[in-house]
């Protein structure tokens, strides 16, 4: 028996990294879990996955952004789960910005899908939730949420943001039976690190012994998995593993009722000693 079973769930930017390990540790608890995001061949690829071990997985095309599209989102959760029990508002972006020469349009983007696609996913999960009489929301923000970097002002801006929204939130649905937790990462090996400049992303590359012209590692394209395997065996104490973050999700949404886990930070052994890698 699983600790989710006749659960339903939503996670968004379950095409990689973090909510696709998520949406693979909720289905396998039980869960009745809906993979959100843009790129649709990995859900459906994680999806047959899940089926196949006897789990219950609906991928499904939003992006955050889009309020229609997120409301549609939640209405099809409710009818393939039977309500909504647990939203994890995952998706988002680090365009590794900073303010001196910083670009507008990364900038807007990162508020974009971290400040608005999350407010967007709790506005509408909470509208099910509400009637439902009860609920939980989980926003993943980051420690960029506690400190920050030069090279990544707006990146931490939008996560600050993130942990501001939760708090108000958390406030405002005490009363309707809905709990609402923040999980802040420390670095995690994912594919968010593919927007990094492209010079410091090829010498993290060579700092772990991979040539990135040889593998084909090009800026702005998912990773191939194998250079996350092999980079995630050389950085285990440094680098996180998605699924250690789809633990603290887990652990959060399966306290008893009257336990309130506000936040979890989630940090790896050891710090990478690279300012502009700050998650
Ligand atoms: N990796 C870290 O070190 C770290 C640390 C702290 C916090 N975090 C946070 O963890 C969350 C997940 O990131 P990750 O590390 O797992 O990175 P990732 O592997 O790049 O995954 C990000 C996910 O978000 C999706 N996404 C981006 N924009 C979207 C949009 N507009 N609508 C719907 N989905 C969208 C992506 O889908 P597409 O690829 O299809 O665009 C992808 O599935 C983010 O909020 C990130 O800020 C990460």
């Amino acid at each position: 028996m699983g600790k989710l079973d006749g659960k339903s769930a939503i996670v968004t930017g379950a095409s990689s990294g973090i909510g696709l390990a998520t949406a693979r540790t909720l289905a396998r608890e039980g869960a009745a879990v809906v993979l959100a995001g843009r790129t649709l061949q990995p859900m459906v690829d994680a999806a047959a996955q899940i089926s196949q071990a006897g789990g219950k997985a609906f991928p499904r095309v939003a992006d955050v952004r889009d309020e229609k599209q997120v409301r549609a989102m939640v209405d099809y959760a409710v009818q393939q789960g039977g309500g909504l029990h647990v939203m994890v508002n995952n998706a988002g972006v680090n365009r590794f910005d900073n303010v001196l020469d910083g670009s507008v349009d990364a900038w807007r983007e990162m508020f974009e899908v971290n400040v608005i696609g999350l407010l967007i996913g709790c506005r509408e999960a909470a509208r099910v939730m509400k009637e439902q009489g009860s609920g939980h929301i989980v926003n993943v923000t980051s420690v960029s949420a506690r400190s920050v970097e030069p090279g990544n002002a707006a990146y931490a801006a939008s996560k600050h943001a993130a942990d501001a929204i939760s708090e108000a939130l958390r406030r405002a649905l005490l009363e309707h039976n809905i709990r609402v937790t923040n999980i802040l990462p420390g670095a995690v090996l994912t594919n968010l690190a593919r927007h990094m400049p492209q010079e410091q992303l090829f010498a993290l590359a060579r700092m772990f012994g991979i040539d990135p012209d040889q593998v084909g590692v090009q800026p702005g394209q998912h990773l191939p998995p194998e250079i996350l395997e092999r980079v995630g065996q050389a950085t285990a104490s440094v680098l996180l593993k998605p699924e250690d973050v789809a633990e603290a999700v887990l652990y959060a949404v399966c306290q008893p009722e009257t336990v309130h886990v506000n936040e979890v930070v989630v940090r790896p052994a050891r710090l990478l000693p690279l300012s502009f890698m700050s998650p």
